[in-house]
């Protein structure tokens, strides 16, 4: 018998009514009527501070939340991913991303086998690596020492390393550059290898699967570069490491499968930076600081696996999003990070979020009847006030917000921190609490503007307030708080998934385009357009076609 959709419990549907009795209700008032919401409703975990009042919620919701979470068994769902079970059900396979970042000495066993010491002597091997490229004792093939990195890849073969590494940059030093490339236009790597020397650069090819075509054609165009500047095909070995599950394709690429780190099928590509594809983290700050990330994605880890859903972050995070994706109508989310090294977490969490809970169909096949994984955005501060925030004050739709920031800059430059952050606090604020008419009406006449006039612009500056948004301060951004973070949101979307009862750790939405795309590519490189496509798609590589011949 199949299990019961989630919106057919009585859970789901207490929450339902409990809404009702809640969406006309003030987050202002209840701030009033209770004094100690914003200490109750905070926690710190891993060096990470979550303040969580600002959201349309009361005790009552939580207990609602947290009833729907025991109702899909939540907490069973994440022993089962920690003991190594095949929770991807569609590739029956374990989810053991927790396993890459186990700074204990508990063995996580897949299939009766124990993956730590696997783990282990993959990692001595990044550490032996990084060491001898960092010291300059890895030379290229004309004896020069590395001065550049470029990284191959896409999807979690790029996005993580790339988040990481920008958000690590105050580790870095001069010595030793990263790059990345990931898109298959060429544009990408020609300008990334426009300036940079091929004696002195070593290239990473890092795919699970090593099939991917915009990672293999950069990866031969990159080599073809390396070539023709080095003349010596033996020059390969020592420009060229694979990070990969796939030592054959590897081998059938030119990489000797001695400078290849491996990773396992129980590694989701976005859950992937943890492994041999952070290597480039691990090149650009240092092993000890790429085990700094991953002793603080152990901790948050172990806080997920231990605590209590009413005290639990990533649970109460999860649970947050389910209560107004599902129940207040909410189809986006913002991530609004307060600091510019943060740039590129919105985009590492697209793929995070939205490859993993964006789909329509349970475990076991079935139609889903609710709203699963939302849109995720967002931009870092202050920037974003100056281009969306007007949507999410007086807009009409609801937007969850999560910014994100912390108390000391690694660049204290003059007042420029205070001003920043005094725009963070400013903004959870004036969305939370919002401006009445009369409020919008009495500033206005005090500032001794017409009545008339005041009454009409009113209207305008009215901020309807009861806007959500999460806190999240840390101390600092260092490689510890910040794989608490990313460790953080992976546990996020995995409630979410739970609930929603979908496969978190499948992506079967990407084969369609994929497939596809290699009829067409035979179509362009024939001249001759054979398959059954509609109309549109007809004419317009019809066109394509003959407008390159001209
Ligand atoms: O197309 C989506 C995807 O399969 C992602 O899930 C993955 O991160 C990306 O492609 C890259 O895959 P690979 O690491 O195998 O090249």
């Amino acid at each position: 018998m199949s299990p019961v959709l989630v919106n057919q419990t009585p859970q789901w549907q207490a929450l339902q009514q409990h809404w009702e009795t809640l969406r006309a209700r003030r987050m202002r008032d209840l701030f009033d009527a209770d004094p100690k919401r914003a200490a109750t409703m905070s926690l710190t975990v891993a060096g990470l501070h979550l303040d969580y009042s600002k959201n349309l919620i009361t005790q009552e919701t939580l207990d609602r939340l947290v009833d729907l979470a025991e109702a899909v068994d939540l907490k069973g769902w994440i022993g089962r991913m920690f003991e190594g079970e095949p929770i991807n059900n569609t590739e029956d396979r374990a989810v053991l991303h927790i396993a890459l970042r186990n700074r204990s000495k508990r063995p996580i066993q897949v299939d009766g086998e124990d993956v730590m010491p696997a783990i282990n002597g993959v990692l001595a091997r990044m550490e032996t690596f990084v060491g001898r490229v960092r010291s300059g004792d890895w030379r290229g093939h004309t004896g020069s020492r590395i001065t550049d990195v470029v990284n191959i890849g896409i999807g979690g073969s790029n996005l993580g390393p790339k988040m990481v590494c920008a958000a690590l940059a105050p580790y870095q030093n001069d010595s030793l550059r990263v790059h990345f490339v990931s898109n298959v236009d060429g544009t990408h790597l020609v300008e990334t290898l426009r300036g940079l020397n091929p004696a002195t650069t070593l290239f990473i090819v890092a795919s699970k699967t090593f099939t991917t075509q915009e990672t293999m054609t950069n990866a031969g165009s990159a080599r073809d570069w390396l070539l023709t500047a080095l003349g010596d095909s033996s020059a390969v070995a020592r420009h060229f490491v694979a990070v990969s599950t796939n030592a054959e394709k590897v081998a059938a690429f030119g990489i000797d499968t001695a400078n290849m780190f491996g990773f396992w099928d129980w590694v989701g590509g976005r859950y992937s930076l943890w492994s041999a594809i952070g290597l480039p983290i691990a090149l650009a700050v240092g092993f000890d600081r790429f085990a700094e990330l991953l002793e603080g994605a152990h901790a948050m880890d172990e806080h997920f696996r231990t605590a209590d859903l009413r005290e639990n972050m990533p649970a109460l995070l999860g649970l947050l999003g389910v209560w107004y994706a599902n129940f207040a109508g909410a189809r986006t989310h913002a991530v609004l990070p307060y600091d510019q090294s943060l740039r590129y977490l919105p985009a590492y969490l697209q793929q995070g979020d939205m490859e993993s809970n964006g789909k329509g169909v349970t475990r076991e096949g079935a139609a889903v009847e609710y709203t699963t994984g939302p849109v995720v955005w967002g931009e870092p501060g202050t920037d974003g006030q100056h281009a969306f925030y007007q949507l999410i004050h007086q807009g009409t739709q609801l937007i969850p917000a999560d910014f994100i920031g912390a108390v000391h800059s690694h660049n204290e430059l003059g007042d420029h921190h205070p001003k920043f952050m005094a725009n963070f606090f400013a903004q959870t604020e004036a969305l939370m609490r919002g401006r009445t008419y009369d409020e919008a009406l009495t500033e206005m006449v005090s500032a001794g503007m017409d009545e008339e006039q005041a009454r009409f612009l009113a209207h305008h500056r009215t901020f309807p307030g009861n806007r959500p948004t999460n806190s999240l301060l840390m101390d600092r951004l260092t490689p510890h708080t910040l794989g608490a973070l990313i460790a953080l949101y992976e546990h996020r979307i995995f409630t979410q998934g739970i609930v929603w009862g979908v496969n978190s750790f499948d992506q079967w939405g990407v084969e369609l385009g994929k497939q596809l795309a290699n009829v067409i590519l035979a179509e362009i490189q024939s001249g001759a357009v054979t398959a059954d496509h509609d109309p549109s798609t007809t004419a317009l590589l019809k066109r394509f076609i003959r407008q390159r011949k001209v």
